[in-house]
Protein backbone atom coordinates (compact mmCIF):
# COMPACT_ATOMS: atom_id res chain seq x y z
CA UNK A 1 0.00 0.00 0.00
CA UNK A 2 1.53 3.21 -1.18
CA UNK A 3 0.00 5.43 1.55
CA UNK A 4 1.03 3.43 4.70
CA UNK A 5 4.57 2.86 2.67
CA UNK A 6 5.18 7.14 2.99
CA UNK A 7 3.43 7.13 6.49
CA UNK A 8 5.33 4.40 7.83
CA UNK A 9 8.51 6.17 6.50
CA UNK A 10 7.82 9.64 7.93
CA UNK A 11 6.59 8.32 11.46
CA UNK A 12 10.06 6.42 11.43
CA UNK A 13 11.31 10.31 11.02
CA UNK A 14 9.67 11.90 13.56
CA UNK A 15 10.33 8.79 16.07
CA UNK A 16 13.62 9.33 15.59
CA UNK A 17 13.33 12.85 16.11
CA UNK A 18 11.46 12.70 18.68
CA UNK A 19 13.53 10.88 20.95
CA UNK A 20 17.00 11.03 19.84
CA UNK A 21 19.03 8.79 21.63
CA UNK A 22 16.80 7.95 24.62
CA UNK A 23 15.36 4.91 25.77
CA UNK A 24 11.49 3.96 25.13
CA UNK A 25 9.47 2.00 27.01
CA UNK A 26 6.03 0.66 25.08
CA UNK A 27 2.94 -0.56 27.09
CA UNK A 28 1.83 -3.40 25.27
CA UNK A 29 -1.85 -4.32 25.46
CA UNK A 30 -2.59 -7.47 23.58
CA UNK A 31 -4.54 -5.10 21.03
CA UNK A 32 -3.49 -3.91 17.53
CA UNK A 33 -2.69 -0.38 18.58
CA UNK A 34 0.21 -1.25 20.80
CA UNK A 35 1.33 -4.07 18.67
CA UNK A 36 1.52 -1.67 15.49
CA UNK A 37 3.04 1.14 17.70
CA UNK A 38 5.63 -1.26 19.20
CA UNK A 39 6.85 -2.48 15.86
CA UNK A 40 7.05 0.30 14.03
CA UNK A 41 8.72 2.56 17.25
CA UNK A 42 11.27 -0.96 16.86
CA UNK A 43 11.99 -0.06 13.12
CA UNK A 44 12.61 3.19 14.16
CA UNK A 45 14.92 3.09 17.26
CA UNK A 46 15.81 -1.02 17.69
CA UNK A 47 17.05 -2.11 21.22
CA UNK A 48 16.68 1.79 22.52
CA UNK A 49 12.99 0.26 23.23
CA UNK A 50 11.68 -2.26 25.66
CA UNK A 51 8.00 -3.51 25.67
CA UNK A 52 6.11 -4.25 28.88
CA UNK A 53 3.29 -6.38 28.63
CA UNK A 54 1.39 -5.75 31.80
CA UNK A 55 -0.47 -8.44 33.21
CA UNK A 56 -2.78 -6.54 34.75
CA UNK A 57 -5.48 -9.57 36.08
CA UNK A 58 -7.91 -8.26 33.93
CA UNK A 59 -6.96 -9.93 30.33
CA UNK A 60 -8.88 -12.09 28.41
CA UNK A 61 -8.13 -15.77 28.23
CA UNK A 62 -4.99 -16.56 27.12
CA UNK A 63 -4.09 -13.36 26.35
CA UNK A 64 -0.64 -13.11 27.97
CA UNK A 65 0.76 -15.88 26.13
CA UNK A 66 -0.52 -15.12 22.54
CA UNK A 67 1.00 -11.33 23.08
CA UNK A 68 4.26 -12.60 24.89
CA UNK A 69 4.99 -15.03 22.62
CA UNK A 70 4.25 -12.97 19.08
CA UNK A 71 6.82 -10.54 20.49
CA UNK A 72 9.60 -13.04 21.74
CA UNK A 73 9.24 -15.32 19.61
CA UNK A 74 8.27 -14.04 16.32
CA UNK A 75 10.01 -10.45 16.71
CA UNK A 76 12.60 -10.90 18.91
CA UNK A 77 11.49 -7.68 20.32
CA UNK A 78 13.15 -7.46 24.46
CA UNK A 79 9.62 -7.79 26.06
CA UNK A 80 9.24 -7.88 29.70
CA UNK A 81 6.38 -9.97 30.88
CA UNK A 82 5.00 -8.17 34.20
CA UNK A 83 2.26 -10.01 36.45
CA UNK A 84 1.30 -6.93 38.10
CA UNK A 85 -2.43 -8.38 38.94
CA UNK A 86 -2.15 -8.81 42.30
CA UNK A 87 -1.26 -4.71 42.53
CA UNK A 88 -4.12 -4.11 40.41
CA UNK A 89 -6.86 -6.31 41.86
CA UNK A 90 -6.00 -5.26 45.24
CA UNK A 91 -6.70 -1.78 44.17
CA UNK A 92 -9.87 -2.09 42.32
CA UNK A 93 -11.50 -3.56 45.39
CA UNK A 94 -14.22 -1.62 46.34
CA UNK A 95 -14.68 0.15 43.10
CA UNK A 96 -17.13 0.66 41.33
CA UNK A 97 -17.27 3.86 39.21
CA UNK A 98 -16.15 3.48 35.70
CA UNK A 99 -14.21 6.74 35.57
CA UNK A 100 -13.17 5.45 39.03
CA UNK A 101 -11.46 2.42 37.64
CA UNK A 102 -10.41 4.23 34.67
CA UNK A 103 -8.00 6.42 36.85
CA UNK A 104 -6.69 3.82 39.40
CA UNK A 105 -6.01 1.62 36.38
CA UNK A 106 -4.08 4.05 34.35
CA UNK A 107 -2.19 5.77 37.67
CA UNK A 108 -1.33 2.02 38.31
CA UNK A 109 -0.17 1.61 34.63
CA UNK A 110 2.17 4.85 34.94
CA UNK A 111 3.59 3.27 38.44
CA UNK A 112 4.86 0.09 36.48
CA UNK A 113 5.79 1.86 33.69
CA UNK A 114 7.53 3.95 35.59
CA UNK A 115 9.44 1.46 37.47
CA UNK A 116 10.44 -0.38 34.23
CA UNK A 117 12.08 3.12 32.72
CA UNK A 118 13.95 2.80 35.56
CA UNK A 119 14.74 -0.58 35.28
CA UNK A 120 15.98 -0.33 32.13
CA UNK A 121 18.56 2.26 32.61
CA UNK A 122 16.48 5.42 32.85
CA UNK A 123 13.58 5.15 29.47
CA UNK A 124 12.12 8.89 29.22
CA UNK A 125 9.66 8.23 26.95
CA UNK A 126 6.13 6.19 27.20
CA UNK A 127 5.13 4.71 23.82
CA UNK A 128 0.84 4.10 23.53
CA UNK A 129 -0.39 3.04 20.31
CA UNK A 130 -3.15 6.15 20.98
CA UNK A 131 -5.34 6.32 18.26
CA UNK A 132 -7.19 9.68 16.56
CA UNK A 133 -10.85 8.48 18.13
CA UNK A 134 -9.60 7.80 21.41
CA UNK A 135 -8.27 11.44 21.07
CA UNK A 136 -11.62 12.45 20.19
CA UNK A 137 -13.44 10.49 22.54
CA UNK A 138 -11.47 11.45 25.64
CA UNK A 139 -12.09 15.06 25.42
CA UNK A 140 -15.78 15.84 23.77
CA UNK A 141 -18.93 14.70 22.40
CA UNK A 142 -19.31 15.09 18.31
CA UNK A 143 -20.81 18.52 18.34
CA UNK A 144 -21.30 18.84 21.69
CA UNK A 145 -19.78 20.75 24.45
CA UNK A 146 -16.40 20.00 25.54
CA UNK A 147 -17.43 16.71 28.08
CA UNK A 148 -15.95 13.47 28.61
CA UNK A 149 -17.55 10.66 28.07
CA UNK A 150 -14.82 8.35 29.16
CA UNK A 151 -11.18 8.78 29.67
CA UNK A 152 -10.21 6.77 26.94
CA UNK A 153 -6.61 6.67 26.43
CA UNK A 154 -5.03 3.32 25.91
CA UNK A 155 -3.96 2.61 29.39
CA UNK A 156 -7.44 4.13 30.83
CA UNK A 157 -7.25 7.74 32.78
CA UNK A 158 -3.76 8.93 32.84
CA UNK A 159 -2.65 10.75 35.48
CA UNK A 160 -1.97 14.48 34.82
CA UNK A 161 1.71 14.47 36.03
CA UNK A 162 3.84 11.52 35.23
CA UNK A 163 7.63 11.24 34.60
CA UNK A 164 7.83 9.72 31.13
CA UNK A 165 6.88 11.75 27.81
CA UNK A 166 4.39 9.76 25.60
CA UNK A 167 5.50 8.86 22.01
CA UNK A 168 2.21 8.16 20.03
CA UNK A 169 3.11 7.63 16.82
CA UNK A 170 -0.32 6.62 15.35
CA UNK A 171 -2.55 9.79 16.94
CA UNK A 172 -3.48 10.81 13.18
CA UNK A 173 -5.08 7.58 12.47
CA UNK A 174 -8.39 5.45 12.51
CA UNK A 175 -8.54 1.76 13.00
CA UNK A 176 -8.11 0.97 9.47
CA UNK A 177 -5.38 2.70 8.83
CA UNK A 178 -3.62 1.57 11.70
CA UNK A 179 -4.25 -2.37 10.35
CA UNK A 180 -3.17 -1.20 6.99
CA UNK A 181 0.11 -0.06 8.44
CA UNK A 182 0.05 -3.49 10.59
CA UNK A 183 -0.17 -5.02 7.10
CA UNK A 184 2.54 -2.94 5.71
CA UNK A 185 4.92 -3.67 8.76
CA UNK A 186 4.45 -7.77 8.34
CA UNK A 187 2.08 -8.11 11.38
CA UNK A 188 0.74 -11.54 10.92
CA UNK A 189 -2.84 -11.08 9.39
CA UNK A 190 -4.32 -12.42 12.17
CA UNK A 191 -2.71 -10.45 14.81
CA UNK A 192 -3.76 -7.21 12.42
CA UNK A 193 -7.44 -8.39 11.94
CA UNK A 194 -7.90 -8.99 15.96
CA UNK A 195 -10.97 -6.78 17.80
CA UNK A 196 -10.08 -4.36 20.14
CA UNK A 197 -9.42 -4.62 23.37
CA UNK A 198 -9.49 -1.46 25.72
CA UNK A 199 -6.54 -0.63 28.32
CA UNK A 200 -8.75 -0.93 31.18
CA UNK A 201 -9.56 -4.52 30.38
CA UNK A 202 -12.23 -7.01 31.86
CA UNK A 203 -12.84 -4.02 34.65
CA UNK A 204 -15.05 -2.03 32.47
CA UNK A 205 -16.76 -5.71 31.14
CA UNK A 206 -17.63 -6.10 34.77
CA UNK A 207 -19.99 -2.99 35.91
CA UNK A 208 -20.10 -2.32 39.25
CA UNK A 209 -17.27 -3.95 41.22
CA UNK A 210 -14.60 -6.42 40.56
CA UNK A 211 -13.78 -9.65 42.39
CA UNK A 212 -11.75 -12.05 41.02
CA UNK A 213 -14.38 -14.71 41.04
CA UNK A 214 -16.55 -12.57 38.63
CA UNK A 215 -13.56 -12.02 36.25
CA UNK A 216 -13.20 -15.81 36.24
CA UNK A 217 -16.52 -16.61 35.06
CA UNK A 218 -16.47 -13.98 32.52
CA UNK A 219 -13.10 -14.86 31.01
CA UNK A 220 -14.61 -18.26 30.39
CA UNK A 221 -17.96 -17.24 29.27
CA UNK A 222 -16.14 -14.50 26.70
CA UNK A 223 -14.13 -17.15 25.37
CA UNK A 224 -16.93 -19.45 24.47
CA UNK A 225 -18.72 -16.42 22.86
CA UNK A 226 -15.57 -15.68 20.55
CA UNK A 227 -14.74 -19.86 19.97
CA UNK A 228 -18.48 -19.50 18.54
CA UNK A 229 -18.29 -16.31 16.55
CA UNK A 230 -14.98 -18.33 15.08
CA UNK A 231 -16.51 -21.48 14.68
CA UNK A 232 -19.52 -19.86 12.39
CA UNK A 233 -17.06 -17.69 10.67
CA UNK A 234 -18.53 -14.63 11.44
CA UNK A 235 -15.07 -12.83 13.55
CA UNK A 236 -14.07 -10.61 10.43
CA UNK A 237 -17.08 -9.45 9.75
CA UNK A 238 -17.13 -8.36 13.78
CA UNK A 239 -15.40 -4.41 14.44
CA UNK A 240 -15.71 -5.94 18.50
CA UNK A 241 -17.66 -9.12 20.03
CA UNK A 242 -17.50 -9.75 23.92
CA UNK A 243 -19.47 -10.70 27.04
CA UNK A 244 -20.32 -8.34 30.05
CA UNK A 245 -20.40 -9.76 33.45
CA UNK A 246 -24.17 -8.34 34.58
CA UNK A 247 -23.90 -7.39 38.45
CA UNK A 248 -27.10 -9.00 39.11
CA UNK A 249 -27.83 -12.55 39.99
CA UNK A 250 -31.71 -14.12 38.80
CA UNK A 251 -33.40 -17.28 39.52
CA UNK A 252 -33.32 -20.44 37.04
CA UNK A 253 -33.72 -23.96 37.72
CA UNK A 254 -31.30 -26.29 36.29
CA UNK A 255 -32.33 -29.99 36.42
CA UNK A 256 -34.36 -30.66 39.23
CA UNK A 257 -32.85 -28.21 40.87
CA UNK A 258 -33.01 -23.96 41.46
CA UNK A 259 -30.33 -21.87 40.46
CA UNK A 260 -29.16 -19.00 41.68
CA UNK A 261 -26.74 -16.80 39.21
CA UNK A 262 -25.26 -14.43 37.12
CA UNK A 263 -26.47 -13.09 33.83
CA UNK A 264 -24.37 -12.43 31.47
CA UNK A 265 -24.78 -9.99 28.41
CA UNK A 266 -23.17 -10.31 25.03
CA UNK A 267 -22.16 -7.52 22.75
CA UNK A 268 -21.28 -7.52 19.33
CA UNK A 269 -21.00 -4.65 17.12
CA UNK A 270 -20.18 -3.82 13.05
CA UNK A 271 -18.71 -0.22 12.94
CA UNK A 272 -16.20 1.83 10.86
CA UNK A 273 -13.89 3.66 13.51
CA UNK A 274 -15.64 2.94 16.93
CA UNK A 275 -17.48 6.53 16.83
CA UNK A 276 -20.53 4.92 15.65
CA UNK A 277 -21.70 1.02 16.06
CA UNK A 278 -24.79 -0.95 14.97
CA UNK A 279 -25.60 -3.83 17.14
CA UNK A 280 -24.40 -7.48 15.02
CA UNK A 281 -28.00 -9.09 13.58
CA UNK A 282 -26.96 -12.87 14.54
CA UNK A 283 -29.18 -15.14 13.71
CA UNK A 284 -31.86 -16.57 16.62
CA UNK A 285 -30.06 -19.81 16.16
CA UNK A 286 -26.54 -18.78 16.58
CA UNK A 287 -28.33 -16.73 19.44
CA UNK A 288 -29.32 -19.96 21.43
CA UNK A 289 -26.69 -22.35 20.36
CA UNK A 290 -24.42 -19.89 22.37
CA UNK A 291 -26.19 -18.84 25.49
CA UNK A 292 -26.91 -23.14 25.66
CA UNK A 293 -22.99 -23.37 25.58
CA UNK A 294 -22.73 -20.35 27.97
CA UNK A 295 -25.39 -21.56 30.58
CA UNK A 296 -24.21 -25.62 30.73
CA UNK A 297 -20.07 -24.90 30.28
CA UNK A 298 -19.78 -21.77 32.82
CA UNK A 299 -20.54 -22.27 36.70
CA UNK A 300 -22.15 -19.23 37.58
CA UNK A 301 -23.72 -18.15 35.01
CA UNK A 302 -27.76 -19.01 34.36
CA UNK A 303 -29.24 -16.62 32.10
CA UNK A 304 -27.44 -14.74 28.64
CA UNK A 305 -28.68 -11.87 27.07
CA UNK A 306 -28.31 -9.94 24.12
CA UNK A 307 -27.49 -6.57 23.83
CA UNK A 308 -29.44 -4.51 21.07
CA UNK A 309 -28.35 -0.97 21.47
CA UNK A 310 -26.34 0.61 19.08
CA UNK A 311 -24.03 3.88 19.50
CA UNK A 312 -25.24 5.92 20.25
CA UNK A 313 -26.93 6.36 22.38
CA UNK A 314 -25.00 3.40 24.13
CA UNK A 315 -21.55 3.03 23.82
CA UNK A 316 -19.81 -0.21 22.54
CA UNK A 317 -18.20 -1.07 26.51
CA UNK A 318 -20.56 -1.48 29.16
CA UNK A 319 -18.81 1.25 31.56
P1 LIG B 1 -16.89 3.03 23.61
O1 LIG B 1 -17.24 2.10 24.71
O2 LIG B 1 -16.46 4.38 24.09
O3 LIG B 1 -15.63 2.39 22.92
O4 LIG B 1 -17.96 3.12 22.56
C1 LIG B 1 -15.09 2.76 21.67
C2 LIG B 1 -13.85 1.91 21.48
O5 LIG B 1 -12.88 2.26 22.46
C3 LIG B 1 -12.57 1.16 23.31
N1 LIG B 1 -12.44 1.69 24.68
C4 LIG B 1 -11.27 1.91 25.28
N2 LIG B 1 -10.03 1.70 24.86
N3 LIG B 1 -9.21 2.50 26.93
C5 LIG B 1 -9.00 1.98 25.69
O6 LIG B 1 -7.85 1.75 25.33
C6 LIG B 1 -10.44 2.74 27.43
O7 LIG B 1 -10.59 3.21 28.55
C7 LIG B 1 -11.52 2.42 26.55
N4 LIG B 1 -12.87 2.52 26.68
C8 LIG B 1 -13.42 2.03 25.53
C9 LIG B 1 -13.72 0.20 23.14
O8 LIG B 1 -13.31 -1.13 23.44
C10 LIG B 1 -14.10 0.42 21.69
O9 LIG B 1 -13.24 -0.28 20.82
Amino acid sequence: DWTMAAYRDEAIEKIRAQVGDGKVICGLSGGVDSSVAAVLIHEAIGDQLTCVFVDTGLMRMGEADEVVSLFRDHYNIPLIHADESELFLSALEGVSDPEEKRKTIGRLFVEVFEKHAREVGGAKFLAQGTLYPDVIESVSVTGGPSVTIKSHHNVGGLPERMNLQLVEPLRDLFKDEVRALGRELGLPPAFVGRHPFPGPGLAIRCPGEITRDKLEILRKADAIYLDQIRRHGLYDEIWQAFAVLLPVRTVGVMGDGRTYDYACALRAVTSVDGMTADYYPFSHDFLSETATRIINEVEGVNRVTYDITSKPPGTIEWE
